[in-house]
């Protein structure tokens, strides 16, 4: 057995938690992933196998969760993130961010654990205000397709706020935004991965509505390294990580097209229900107290990502 502090991963065989394994354990960490491979894949986490200081639980986290070893943090990835995903489970991406939430914060609890919860930005919804800082409320359909996983998070984020102010429990709320990378799905259905498996396959790029809708894309490195400077800092309000660097849908289907050297064009389909219009990080906080902001151009992280998805398909 190692002597190193022992960090609980949850959502470890999923893209963001199998490049979290990755960097607690270069950090020193003995790391126990824990997943019940829902979305993720084992193969995200295959290079760990012979790691001495590296463990994986296969486990439903909305099942008690109970861990004999000492924990020094807890890092709560473990929901489904894919529209295509939540809307095939909702009632698991609800228990996911609820029941699951909960159980984590009771074995950090009785851990004297610190634990970081993935939010999203999806908390702000449809937002109106732009771009969104984190006293931003948010703009949420409930009962909306998006609902159960909008309002789950929104529920994770005020139960591990309950239990910091009940139980004077440290806690870190990390609101991410869109991230891509390696280890993402081709088929996961968000958009980054959708154009590149489409331009792959010699289809034409998908867009739903005119593509006129903003996004911002934070690649995966730059994310880690956010989570990893939020975890070690001592704040417990929610904290935006992801790129300002925003750009419509359209224009990002174009940088897609020229970078797979794609000879297809754009099909246009009707805009699905409460998709946000525009998303932009405000990370004036992020900047501020913890001195990150993502280093990685989106050209650069493109290429690599694309270069990762091609050694995926041949
Ligand atoms: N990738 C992004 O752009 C993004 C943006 C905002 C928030 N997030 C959040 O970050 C986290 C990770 O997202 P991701 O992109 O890596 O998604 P992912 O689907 O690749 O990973 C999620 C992992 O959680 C596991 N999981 C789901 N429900 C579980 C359960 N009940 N018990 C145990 N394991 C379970 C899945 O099997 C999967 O391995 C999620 O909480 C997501 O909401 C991601």
């Amino acid at each position: 057995m190692s002597k190193k502090e022992r960090v609980l991963i949850t959502g470890a065989a999923g893209f963001l938690g199998s490049h979290l394994c990755d960097k607690l354990i270069q950090e020193g960490y003995h790391v126990i992933g824990m997943d019940n491979l829902i979305t993720g894949d084992l193969k995200n986490i295959d290079h760990l196998k012979q790691e001495s200081c590296f463990e994986f639980i296969k486990h439903d986290i909305a099942q008690h969760v109970m861990l004999s070893e000492d924990l020094k943090y807890i890092l709560h990835l473990a929901s489904p993130a894919s529209p295509i995903d939540y809307l095939k489970i909702p009632i698991q991406t609800l228990k996911a961010g609820s029941l699951g939430t909960h159980n984590l914060l009771g074995l950090a609890k009785d851990k004297r654990a610190t634990i970081l919860v993935a939010s999203t930005s999806e908390v702000y919804g449809d937002p109106l205000i732009h771009p969104q800082p984190e006293d931003y409320f948010g703009n949420v359909n409930p009962i909306g397709p998006r609902g159960v996983y909008d309002e789950a998070k929104r529920f994770m984020e005020a139960m591990t706020m309950a239990y910091h102010t009940y139980h004077g429990l440290p806690i870190r709320i990390a609101r991410i935004f869109n991230t891509y990378g390696p280890r993402m799905r081709l088929n996961d259905g968000r958009v980054l991965p959708t154009f590149i498996g489409q331009a792959l396959r010699g289809e034409d790029l998908t867009i739903f509505g005119d593509g006129s809708q903003t996004r911002s894309f934070c690649y995966v490195d730059d994310l880690i390294e956010g989570i990893y400077r939020l975890l070690l800092s001592d704040y417990v309000f929610p904290v935006n990580l992801g790129n300002p660097s925003e750009i419509t849908i359209k224009a990002l289907a174009k940088e897609i097209l020229k970078l797979t050297n794609a000879q297809r064009s754009l099909k246009f389909l009707p805009l699905p229900q409460d998709d946000p219009k525009q998303r932009k990080p405000d990370i004036t906080k992020a900047k501020e107290l913890l001195g990150w902001e993502p280093k990685i151009t989106r050209a650069e992280g493109l290429k690599i990502t694309y270069q990762y998805f091609l050694s995926q398909v041949y």
